[in-house]
């Protein structure tokens, strides 16, 4: 997994404790999450479908640096799973990981739709046009994709 997106915790981040909340941690991952489905699926018409369960473990303070990283687990017809993992880069500690989100690739109507995509694409595979009607392919260039995983 690559950790591409960092965070600085601003204090407008913060709950009444002091600490990160998770609201805007919940928001940040659903954006990273949205736009990797978005890159891996070729198609900007993706929805949330499903968060599993969430365990905060540990947390941030204001000033910290928080990473987030996000990996593709299973293609479906219409859907993608991803896992997502956030840790502290002060601390070194994770603070959550969410085993599951689905997104689901939708037409132009709004109804689920076969994305065709069976494995994770990295930065060196061209961005592909999807043929959904109208629905344009966004404009991302291939450093939106995955890199490819550490050996
Ligand atoms: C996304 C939505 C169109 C899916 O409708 P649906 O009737 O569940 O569609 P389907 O039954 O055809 O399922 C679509 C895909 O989701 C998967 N899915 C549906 N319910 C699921 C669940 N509870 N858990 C995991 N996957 C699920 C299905 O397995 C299918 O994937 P596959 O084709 O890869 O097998 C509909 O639920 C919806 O519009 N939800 C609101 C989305 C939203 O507003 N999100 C928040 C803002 S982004």
């Amino acid at each position: 997994m690559n950790f591409h997106t960092r965070k600085w915790v601003k204090p407008e981040d913060l709950n009444p404790n002091g600490t990160l909340f998770g609201g805007s941690l919940l928001c940040w991952i659903d954006e990273e999450a949205a736009i990797y489905a978005i890159s891996q699926l070729g198609n900007q018409r993706v929805v949330t479908k499903l968060m599993s369960e969430i365990n905060f473990v540990s947390s941030a303070h204001q000033g910290d640096i928080i990473e987030l990283g996000i990996t593709a687990t299973q293609f479906g017809r219409t859907s993608i799973t991803l896992r997502a993992e956030v840790r502290n880069k002060i601390t070194r500690k994770s603070i959550l990981t969410v085993e599951k989100m689905v997104f689901v690739n939708l037409d132009q109507k709004g109804e689920p739709a076969p994305h065709g995509r069976t494995q994770i694409r990295y930065a060196d595979e061209l961005f592909e046009r999807r043929d959904l009607g109208d629905v344009e392919a966004p404009k991302l260039s291939v450093d939106d994709l995955a890199e490819e995983p550490a050996h």
